[in-house]
């Protein structure tokens, strides 16, 4: 009964997701991503309830709960094909609107370092809460124009690491997303241009502030409520309608 409710569940997103498809994105739309896991197949009966098992029928792995949901990456391995970001930390732009139950979601920004880093422990910003315009899958990007790099980490320029975007969805299962960068200099023209097109704030996302024990680092600059915010003992809401500063 509940299985079939679940795979029921299921068919839709996929529907929805193909059907999202045809926009060709993907959840980090700059700097890009590891490669499309907007995708589910095999069934939970075959994994026996696990995210994702080996099926050696097939020769290939199956994910019954949709990819996304597997940590670290969403289901992707290392990619090859990495993409130039500044030496100094820089934009990162998330469509985080594409499966249902993010009306309201849980962000979190961390770096792993390395050609394929032992742990996504390093967080770049404090978690944020977004507030979308739907409990339904929905369109729309935020961009955070300038991440910082972790506090006390230092990166060479040809370095490699790890974006992970982790998005809490309303009953707390987080989404795992990454792209696989190498640092460049600051003015290398392989660097994607930051523009309006490709780094904006859809204006019915809005941004929330969570509340945080303590800084964590130099990330903790950027996203930092005011002062007095620290003290409180609940989440803090500072709606900022994203439009507003575009
Ligand atoms: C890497 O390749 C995958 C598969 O072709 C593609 O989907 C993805 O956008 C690429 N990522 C970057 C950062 O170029
Ligand atoms: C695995 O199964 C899918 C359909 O379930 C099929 O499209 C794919 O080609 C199969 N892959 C291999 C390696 O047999
Ligand atoms: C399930 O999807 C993944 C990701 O697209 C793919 O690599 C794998 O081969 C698929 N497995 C089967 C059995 O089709
Ligand atoms: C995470 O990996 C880094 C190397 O990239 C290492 O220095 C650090 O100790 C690791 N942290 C944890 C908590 O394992
Ligand atoms: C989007 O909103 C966040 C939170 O207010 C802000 O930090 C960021 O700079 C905004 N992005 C752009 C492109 O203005
Ligand atoms: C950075 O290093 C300084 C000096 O060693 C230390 O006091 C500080 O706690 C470190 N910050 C973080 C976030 O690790």
């Amino acid at each position: 009964m509940a299985m079939q409710a679940s795979i029921t569940h299921w068919t839709t997103l996929v529907v929805l997701v193909c059907a999202s498809l045809i926009h060709a994105h993907s959840v980090i739309t700059y700097p890009g991503y590891r490669g499309n896991n907007l995708h589910t197949n095999g069934t939970v009966a075959e994994t026996n309830g696990l995210g994702v098992a080996y099926d050696p029928k097939n020769g290939s792995y199956i994910f019954p709960y949709g990819m996304e949901w597997i940590y670290p990456c969403g289901g992707m391995p290392t990619s090859t094909n990495r993409t130039k970001w500044p030496i100094r930390g820089g934009a990162l732009a998330v469509q985080p609107g594409w499966f249902p139950g993010h009306a309201t979601a849980l962000i979190y920004v961390n770096l792993g370092f390395g050609e394929t880093p032992e742990n996504m422990s390093h967080p770049v910003v404090p978690p944020f809460l977004i507030t979308g315009p739907s409990n339904n899958p929905y369109p729309g990007t935020f961009c955070l124009p300038q991440v910082p790099l972790p506090a006390n980490i230092s990166v060479n320029v040809g370095d490699k690491a790890t974006i992970q975007v982790v998005e809490t969805a309303k009953h707390g299962a987080g989404l795992y997303n990454c792209v696989d960068i190498i640092f460049a200099e600051v003015d290398d023209p392989e660097i994607e241009e930051v523009t309006r097109d490709n780094c904006f704030n859809s204006s019915d996302i809005s941004f929330q502030y969570m509340y945080t024990t303590a800084p964590i680092g130099s990330g903790a600059a950027m996203l930092k409520p005011p002062q007095n915010t620290l003290l409180a003992l609940a989440p803090i809401l500072i709606a900022v309608a994203f439009g507003a500063l575009m």
